[in-house]
């Protein structure tokens, strides 16, 4: 078999390049302009642009202008687009699910904590190989404001890489890099506000009329109260309110995150062409794909609560649209952390089908990953995920345990009704659980905003400390380590066993624990989401080789189920995911595809559980690579056991 494959390896190898040699004695033509693909794409995709511009600003007649300029700046990209980039353009547009094949892994991290510099993640990108990860997002890397820039999110010069990390030359370097090892390099694009010492903001306050209206300026306190009666607050603890007075600007200006993070007037157009020129701009840097950060409260309508409104899915399309003229290569993921029924816009509903992002974050999936572990008991997850619509089977969603922000515990209370809990104390249960409140809790993390009412709150700290990895530790108890250790690798097996790109997270994949060293920096002090984002201790890294260190058994647990996942057509993002009905400690699913019906099954319990084999399953379990024992029908998982089984 191996022998083979690799006779069609050398096979496919010679006759690509008898074909190259063909080609190249071809005598060279003008193709003339008929055949630039530029234009076969304007014709493909500007009535996409065209018809979100009308959704989002109403009239097109009166953007003429705007649109003429949009045109200019995507030839003017086009014609710069470097030649290995159209390449690449061709090739996946021969590969549309390129991110969504089971061959994709994602690795999440912060260039400084993983590796110093842009050249330093360079020098450790055979860790990354040697994981198995073929998608690399480094967080926000463009020149922030200085002192407390909220991670990076609050963004001084788009066109700058922060000088601590390196050079734009250097970004590009790495995107090139990444490409001949056959990886993809995902950045930020931090579209819902800039820092207050960007450019535009600098100007709007010396009174440049132009950049004044690239933000929203209220004038007085009644304006601000008539918008704050329905605004929500995402940081109530540091950051209260959504509007910020400022002196110069002689009013209020919408922040809706930090007060130093300035939102921007995406009503304007002229701040959607800004976008559209920088994103290009980047894209040309050779960025496979961009995170829409904070895309939710891209657009403003008083008596909401300014997120999700039509607009930003139209504005959306049109950035889309542009993308795929210039550079179809590339992918839009969008983070929008927002309730289910909201959710799936992002990935195209109705008018915007297929013409929005490729990814977007299933924040459900990873609620009800913790929720489960704290339970024991799946019925939740299984009933919540029933009830999320299908997703277009073209996208597919990021997938992940942990990130480098805190958890809310968005369980809707009707989820929780359907099995017989009451939402808000669930809720308050997952908080005071992840924080190590709960009576038995095996958790280390800590409570972030906390609802002095309610008494409901968001957490942070790492998988491994919300997993039980530190009290482990703390006890130096082997049991209690196993047990952290089967629990950090099953919430990743369930994550690559759902539809959509598993995004691992920098330091999960060798067990690190929280870094409470934050707390020494003024600028990072009153934010604890920083304990979960620590340094990458390589002395601790290299321990992954030396058998029987946490960091080996966490490491190449994850590399075996990377592998597994690499070999199993199954969890292409497209096939769909079937929840089955199991016993209340058991997560059961089916992928039904062509080559066969895969089961999953997951105990969420530090107890064997035993179920009887779901109908067209097998006993071959595709992650250990072997047969699972069946007794008289039934299958057994060990404490937080894993199985995908192949059909018979
Ligand atoms: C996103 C980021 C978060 C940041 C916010 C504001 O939600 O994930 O870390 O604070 O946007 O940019």
């Amino acid at each position: 078999m191996e022998q083979e494959s690799d006779f069609l390896t050398t096979l496919t190898a010679q006759l690509l390049c008898r074909a190259t040699d063909g080609v190249a004695r071809i005598p060279p033509v003008d193709h003339g302009t008929e055949l630039d693909p530029f234009l076969l794409r304007l014709e493909r995709y500007l009535p996409d642009l065209l018809d979100g511009m009308q959704r989002a600003y109403r009239s097109v007649e009166a953007l003429a202008p705007w649109i003429e300029q949009l045109v200019d700046l995507m030839l003017a990209h086009h014609v710069q687009r470097p030649r290995e980039l159209r390449l690449l353009d061709l090739q996946r547009a021969l590969r549309p699910d390129w991110l969504q094949v089971p061959g994709q892994v994602g690795y999440v991290c912060y260039v400084d904590r993983f590796a110093d510099t842009l050249g330093g993640v360079l020098d450790h990108l055979d860790h990354l190989e040697q994981l198995g990860v073929t998608y690399l997002h480094l967080m926000p890397l463009l020149r922030p404001r200085p002192g407390n820039s909220d991670g990076g999110y609050a963004v001084a010069d788009y066109r700058a890489v922060d000088p601590a990390l390196g050079t734009i030359g250097e970004l590009e370097q790495l995107a090139g890099e990444l490409r001949r090892r056959g990886l993809s390099l995902c950045i930020d694009v931090v579209l819902n506000h800039v820092a207050r010492e960007h450019a535009w903001a600098v100007a709007a306050r010396q009174g440049d009329v132009r950049y004044r209206r690239y933000f929203w300026v209220l004038p007085g306190r009644s304006q601000v109260e008539a918008f704050e009666r329905t605004l929500p607050e995402v940081f109530p603890d540091f950051a209260p309110g959504n509007f910020t007075f400022d002196e110069e600007m002689g009013g209020w200006v919408w922040t809706t995150f930090n007060d130093f993070q300035w939102d921007l007037n995406w009503s304007n157009p002229e701040v959607l062409l800004e976008f559209a020129d920088l994103i290009l701009h980047l894209a040309n840097l050779g960025i496979d794909v961009f995170r829409l950060d904070a895309i939710a409260f891209l657009w403003k309508r008083q008596g909401t609560d300014c997120q999700n409104q039509p607009e930003v899915h139209a504005l959306v399309q049109t950035l889309r649209a542009v993308a795929r003229i210039v550079a179809p290569a590339v992918a839009f993921k969008a983070e929008a952390i927002v309730a289910p029924d909201q959710l799936m816009q992002y990935l195209g509903r109705g008018a915007h089908h297929g013409k929005v992002s490729d990814l977007a974050y299933h924040n459900g999936l990873m609620v009800q990953i913790w929720s489960s572990l704290a339970s024991r008991d799946t019925r939740l997850m299984t009933t919540a995920l029933r009830r999320l619509p299908r997703k277009p089977s073209s996208c597919a969603w990021v997938t992940y345990l942990r990130c480098h922000d805190d958890i809310g515990w968005a369980v809707s209370d009707e989820d929780a009704a359907a099995v017989g809990l009451d939402g808000p104390t669930h809720r308050r249960f997952l908080g005071q659980y992840y924080a190590g409140l709960f009576p038995g809790s095996h958790a280390r993390g800590e409570p972030f905003q906390v609802n002095r009412r309610s008494g409901d709150s968001r957490s942070s700290g790492t998988t491994a400390a919300l997993n039980g990895l530190e009290l482990a530790l703390e006890h130096d108890n082997d049991e209690l380590l196993q047990l952290s250790i089967e629990r950090i690798l099953l919430g990743h097996a369930v994550v690559m066993t759902f539809d959509g790109l598993p995004l691992i997270y920098m330091g999960d994949e060798i067990g690190m624990i929280s870094d409470r060293s934050y707390r020494e920096d003024p600028d990072r002090a009153g934010d604890n989401r920083w304990m979960h984002r620590p340094h990458m201790p390589w002395e601790r890294v290299a321990r992954r080789h030396a058998r029987g260190t946490v960091e080996q058994r966490v490491f190449d647990g994850l590399r075996r189920l990377i592998a597994a996942r690499k070999r199993t057509p199954q969890l292409h993002a497209a096939t769909v995911v079937e929840l089955l009905d199991s016993p209340p400690a058991i997560l059961a699913l089916a992928r039904p595809h062509h080559l066969g019906r895969l089961t999953a099954l997951f105990n969420f319990s530090e107890t064997p559980q035993r179920m009887p084999l779901p109908p067209g399953a097998g006993p071959f379990d595709c992650i250990a690579e072997r047969p699972v024992p069946i007794r008289v029908g039934q299958i057994s998982l060990p404490p937080y056991g894993r199985v995908w089984l192949l059909a018979d």
